[in-house]
């Protein structure tokens, strides 16, 4: 039997998931939305179900308003709720994403007890913490998607910036999903060797500031919504690790209780991803000013978390 994987969310993240994991053959696909959009996402999933016999995909898609149809999934990925527009940072979607994160968390887990929750919805920390606390899973079972994204993108830059393959190029960047982000050159490597070894300091500091600069640099363009392929291409990942037990090691927002010296806050760190869900969260040896990054973007994190109080 397949796996299950519920997207809760039909819009632009949701819907291009849920074509990402059909093409991708891994599990079956339910999309649910609300109500008021009644239709929309049976519609989007019997599209993608009329795709498989041009792409070879047997992976069923289907699209429900009701929760029913969600009953034990493997994994559940959170994209509902408002983007930002121009003008708006992650943290102005506060309030209305929590009550719909909220909402939706106590749905999903009426229905599929055992699964592995992954968040995408912003602003991202916060909102892990508001499925945490819903949920009431084991921290190992709730994760947010932010830092594979963000460090996609830095990959993108050091590419550009050094005219080599994708394929050569990895990126690490931790820290809360907004402007406090920690990208960390001194881990980001070509084929190994650390980018502090091949680009001058100017242009990694260029680098690092488009890099937390990436969501609104976007949002700025579209000037409707925000990204959507890269991030749906990171949730994408993070269900890969967890349905194959691949134990990959991947930058996620992960509850911590100590490590890096924080303690109640979700903040992307390096997680080992299997079958559990967070099967371990890496330690970095970080300089001392990597750590203060670190510490001043937990801290900035803390502070959303407690504004939902
Ligand atoms: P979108 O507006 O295209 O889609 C959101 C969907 O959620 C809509 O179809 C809406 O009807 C649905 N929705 C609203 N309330 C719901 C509820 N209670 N139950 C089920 N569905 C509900 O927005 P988009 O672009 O897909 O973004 C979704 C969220 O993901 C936003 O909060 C956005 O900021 C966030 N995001 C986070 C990223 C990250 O790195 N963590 C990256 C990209 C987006
Ligand atoms: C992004 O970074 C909006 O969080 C979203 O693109």
């Amino acid at each position: 039997m397949r796996k299950k994987v519920t997207v809760v969310g039909a819009g632009n993240v949701g819907a291009t998931l849920a074509q990402r994991l059909a093409e991708m053959e891994m599990c079956d696909v339910v999309v649910v939305d609300i109500p008021q959009v009644e239709g929309m996402p049976a519609g989007k999933a019997l599209d993608l179900m009329e795709s498989g016999p041009i792409l070879g995909y047997d992976s069923r898609v289907s699209g429900t308003t009701s929760y029913e149809a969600t009953a034990g999934s493997d994994v559940v990925v959170i994209t509902a709720g408002i983007p930002r527009k121009p003008g708006m940072s992650r943290d102005d979607l506060l309030k209305t994403n929590a009550g719909i994160v909220k909402s939706v968390t106590e749905n999903v887990v009426r229905f599929s007890p055992d699964s592995v929750l992954i968040i995408v919805s912003n602003p991202l920390d916060a909102m892990c913490l508001v499925a945490l606390k819903t949920s009431k899973f084991p921290k190992h079972r709730v994760l947010g998607m932010a830092g594979i994204l963000d460090s996609s993108r830095m990959r993108s830059f050091i590419c550009e910036a050094l005219e080599v393959s994708v394929e050569n190029v990895h990126a690490m960047v931790l820290g809360g999903h907004g402007d406090t982000m920690v990208p960390l050159p001194r881990f980001s490597t070509v084929n190994g060797i650390p980018i502090t070894e091949l680009l001058p300091q100017d242009k990694i500091a260029a680098i690092n500031q488009r890099t937390r600069d990436g969501g609104a640099e976007i949002v700025k363009l579209l000037k409707t919504g925000s990204a959507f392929y890269a991030p749906s291409a990171s949730a994408a990942e993070m269900v890969e690790a967890v349905l194959k037990d691949k134990k990959k090691i991947l930058p996620c927002a992960a509850y911590l209780e100590g490590e890096y010296g924080v303690d109640g806050v979700f903040v992307g760190v390096p997680c080992k991803l299997g079958a559990r869900g967070l099967e371990q969260i890496v330690q970095l040896n970080l300089s001392a000013e990597e750590r203060a990054q670190l510490l001043k973007s937990a801290t900035a994190v803390k502070q959303l978390a407690a504004a939902l109080k």
